[in-house]
């Protein structure tokens, strides 16, 4: 009986667990999350692009609606998808190859 109650409650336990991470809507489109994409633009992003990714920075363009083949292109290679016409023809901005990790999160918050 007693063997049956503490097996009884790990199974509750691990189904609470798994409901727990199910509904996270983040994970929804592009496999990102978005409010680590906005920590990770607003500390490596901002010198140069607004805040509002949807208008012009101090130096760079605006930047919202980027794919993600833009962002891996542009953040880890300074290049740009084939066939992608660039908004500045400037190559001001320098690769940031630290980041590869964040561009599912950064993709999910720009789109
Ligand atoms: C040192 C300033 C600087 C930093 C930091 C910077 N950028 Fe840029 N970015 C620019 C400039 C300037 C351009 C215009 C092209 C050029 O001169 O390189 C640009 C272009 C882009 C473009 C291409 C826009 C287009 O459609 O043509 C994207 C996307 C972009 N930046 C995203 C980012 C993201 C995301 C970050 C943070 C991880 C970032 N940038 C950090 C200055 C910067």
């Amino acid at each position: 009986m007693r063997g049956f109650q503490l097996s009884s409650l790990l199974a509750i336990a691990l189904l609470v667990g798994a409901c727990g991470e199910a509904p996270n809507p983040s994970k929804r489109d592009g496999g990102g999350d978005a409010n680590r994409g906005k920590q990770v633009y607003l500390a490596q992003c901002t010198a140069c692009h607004a805040s509002d990714p949807a208008k012009e920075g101090p130096l760079g363009p605006a930047v919202k609606g980027s794919s993600r083949e833009l962002l891996e292109a542009r953040i880890l290679r300074s290049s740009y998808p084939p066939g992608y016409a660039p908004k500045r023809s400037t190559t001001l901005m320098p690769p940031q190859p630290t980041l590869e990790s964040d561009i599912p999160d950064l993709a999910t918050f720009l789109r």
